[in-house]
């Protein structure tokens, strides 16, 4: 058999030990699969001494990571470390630049720095591989880059972010208000240290650039995607949801238009029908829009030290196995740029809410300016609905919903611009954009 693969791991929080275990656990089944044994003969975390609950003692120690990075006799280096500058930066750059494969799990570092580290891979002819990095353990990375490398994407979506997914299960199931979902979600360990990296929708965004890349050819780059978080959503846009068919879900979604790759997250209405309707807590799932072929689903854990150990096992193993691809599907020369996509531009059905001034006159002036948008109405709901705030009741406004057929955000824009200068509703308009599948 061939000399096993000699992996060193920097980070060892949750997916560290679990990785560590489980290469320890499945030594012998890994050595069958791949050919050869794969074995971690180094690591580097902050802490020496805390107990992980894995035999570190044939490890060697490093303090610093780059040192590990560039360490002979380690042929993989896989970041655990997290974040988008250093030391993960500098300790990939470092394992690339002295011809060591990478294995990463670090959504950030790819989101902003992707390209070059892509560019740095195919210079040392060595991997980068990163299904960790985008919904846990779904190996959707893999699937978007291997088994549609013959098949044109229209769309790919999905539930990113596990928190957020909790986050509007709950009050959708329960009839919760906001704040209080997210302060289980921190207590339960699900949100990120700075809860506005989940809930502003900027976890998902990174994740995004990554599928959006592999999809479509683009330079990965989060700053061509327009980002809304969920904060604004209220108990009573889930009860009117629900009322009429839908689910709202925080999504990211990347769809190729004639006008180039349109690239979005934000609060999304979705048909209660749909798989990715199904989605609940902090599990993840991701649809692919293949041309020609109905929507394939992949759902399952998006975080968790097993479940996103399995992924980053997953992209050792395939270094074992000697296979190495360009890590975003093409080699980097043939990544085309991407810019943003002005939402104005943007198609499809709307939901609005309004809290209509409850006088004579107020729904003909609605209808009229939304008629010279060439607004086409779906259904329109003029009653209380569940989950009315107590402010809203107060107000003596009525709450209305109206769900559009195809428009564009640009004519949405205008006509509820114009029917705030009618003085016929109070405060802000609530719109969720609807997602077609
Ligand atoms: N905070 C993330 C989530 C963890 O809630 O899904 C995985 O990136």
């Amino acid at each position: 058999m061939t000399e096993s693969l000699k992996v060193g791991v920097a980070g060892l929080g949750t997916v560290g030990a679990a990785l560590i275990a489980q290469i320890v656990r499945e030594r012998a089944m890994l050595a069958e699969r791949c050919g050869r044994g794969i074995e971690v003969v180094a690591v580097c975390a902050r802490a020496r001494n805390k107990d992980r609950g894995v035999d570190l003692r044939k490890m060697k120690w490093f303090d610093d990571p780059i040192a590990l990075a560039m360490a002979p006799g380690i042929d993989v280096f896989v970041e655990l470390m997290g974040g988008a500058g250093n030391p993960a930066k500098a300790a990939v750059e470092a394992a690339l630049a002295s011809g060591k494969a990478v294995v990463t799990a670090n959504k950030a570092l790819l989101a902003k720095h992707g390209v070059r580290l892509a560019a740095l891979a195919e210079k040392h002819k060595v991997a980068l591989n990163f299904e960790a990095a985008v919904a846990g353990a779904i190996p959707i990375v893999r699937t978007v880059r291997e088994e549609f490398a013959g098949n044109t994407i229209e769309r790919i979506y999905g539930i990113l972010n596990g928190t957020c997914n909790y986050i509007l299960t709950r009050m959708e199931q329960e009839g919760l208000a906001f704040d209080e979902c997210l302060k289980d979600a921190q207590r339960l360990g699900y949100a990120e240290a700075d809860p506005s990296f989940d809930i502003e929708g900027h976890d998902t965004a990174q994740k995004l650039a990554i599928l959006s890349s592999l999809a479509f050819g683009t330079k990965v780059d989060e700053s061509a995607i327009y980002v809304e978080g969920i904060s604004s959503i209220q108990p009573a846009d889930i009860a009117a949801a629900d009322e009429l068919g839908y689910r709202v879900k925080l999504l990211g979604v990347a769809v190729r238009t004639a006008k180039g790759v349109e690239q979005r997250v934000h609060p999304t209405m979705v048909r209660k029908d749909s798989a990715i309707a199904q989605v609940m807590g902090v599990t993840n799932a991701v649809t692919i829009d293949p041309r020609g072929i109905n929507p394939i689903t992949l759902i399952g854990p998006g975080a968790g030290g097993m479940a996103t150990a399995a992924s980053v096992l997953s992209d050792v193993a395939d270094v074992a196995r000697g296979m190495r691809l360009p890590p975003f599907g093409r080699p980097v020369a043939r990544l085309n740029g991407t810019s943003k996509a002005p939402m104005q531009r943007h198609e499809g059905g709307y939901y609005i809410r309004l809290l209509a001034r409850d006088k004579p006159g107020t729904a003909a002036a609605i209808a009229t300016r939304l008629a010279e948008q060439e607004i086409s109405l779906e259904s329109i709901v003029q009653r209380h609905p569940k989950g009315a705030s107590e402010a809203e009741t107060k107000s003596g406004a009525v709450p209305v919903i109206l769900i559009t057929y195809a428009t564009t955000e640009d004519a949405v824009r205008k006509a509820l611009a114009a029917v705030g200068r009618d003085r016929v509703i109070s405060g802000r308009p609530q719109v969720i954009r609807i997602e077609k599948n």
